[in-house]
């Protein structure tokens, strides 16, 4: 350790818990957000970006910038169509996925995605913060880069900013890890000891935030205010659409009491929100959408909250 920027013990200690976790070299940055600019920033000027057409708002966002500015050329696929995916490929320089999608939950098929974008010579970044390293981990399956918000599930608690890059290769890495320094986006030392204090709950709050997430998304789906779920039948995160429109959805999310209307997601506690009701979100994404990130609560007391916010509506 030369100077602070570059990198410090606690950072260490967390690098090697992740990648660890993921089986690759880990990279921590100051945020998700910080570790996806540094990966942008790994591709040549104009080069073509393959990515979700609702990948995480602050991620779209970005590549939209990039885009407006003639750094890349940006191509927008659903990620679940595979068949597109694959085209889409054609001449790309990276393949920016994330699987399951937040908020709409689609779920690619990573391997054939993965191997049409490496027979263009392409790099595959995967965003695995829906599903974590204990539900998929996308290097097994040869993706190149591995990022997360590791704000959300791998911390766990909703009390700090962290990201990480993880890859296999020395050289990715090495570019990877420059972008940090200049960039300045190294996480603070008691970030990262948080973070490795959160991380060591990780396997048991998947279990146990999964197991909510099955029980209460079948019992949504018997619900009369509820026009869709959304839940691929693994993870910690649904979404669910409401019948009665966005004013509705708004009603529904400052009426429950135990899930608290937030925008964070993969804590213990159970979070919602309507994601539209914020102006960058993807317009892809319906008004009356409701993300659900399932904390390790009791789902008897998970259920019985959000019952009585959802007949609230019915009942006018
Ligand atoms: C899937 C996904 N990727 C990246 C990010 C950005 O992470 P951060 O908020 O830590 O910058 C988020 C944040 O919500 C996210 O949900």
């Amino acid at each position: 350790m030369e100077y602070a920027r570059y990198d410090s013990p606690t950072s260490h200690a967390l690098e090697d818990v992740i990648g660890g976790l993921e089986g690759g070299q880990a990279t921590v940055f100051a945020s998700g957000m910080a570790a996806a600019n540094a990966a942008m920033d790994l591709v040549p000027m104009g080069a073509v970006i393959v990515a979700p057409s609702a990948a995480y708002t602050g991620v779209a966002v970005r590549l939209r910038e990039l885009e407006g500015i003639g750094r890349i050329q940006l191509r927008v696929v659903e990620v679940d169509n595979t068949a597109a995916v694959v085209a889409a490929c054609h001449g790309a320089e990276m393949l920016w996925l994330e699987s399951p999608t937040n908020p709409m939950m689609q779920v690619a098929d990573l391997p054939t995605c993965i191997t049409a974008a490496h027979a263009n010579d392409a790099l595959v970044l995967v965003d695995n913060t829906f599903a974590t390293p204990i539900l998929q981990q996308p290097i097994s399956q040869g993706a190149d880069i591995i990022m997360h918000s590791v704000t959300k599930a791998l911390s766990g608690h909703s009390d700090l900013l962290l990201g990480a890059l993880v890859s296999t290769n020395a050289e990715i890495t090495e570019g990877i890890r420059t972008r940090r320094v200049l960039l300045g986006a190294l996480p603070s030392a008691f970030d990262c000891y948080l973070a490795l204090r959160g991380v060591r709950t990780l396997a048991v709050r998947i279990e146990k935030a999964q197991a909510n997430a099955q029980i209460i998304t079948a019992l949504l789906s018997e619900h009369a205010a509820v026009s869709k779920v959304r839940y691929p039948g693994f993870g910690t995160m649904a979404a669910i659409e409401i019948a009665q429109g966005a004013g509705a959805a708004d009603a529904v999310c400052a009426s429950t009491n135990l899930w608290a209307h937030a925008t964070s997601l993969g804590g213990v506690e159970s979070l919602l929100e309507r994601r539209r009701r914020w102006p960058l979100e993807s317009e892809t994404v319906p008004p009356d959408l409701i993300r659900l990130s399932f904390g390790i609560e009791n789902p008897d007391d998970l259920w019985r909250d959000l019952k009585q916010a959802l007949d609230l509506v019915l009942s006018g």
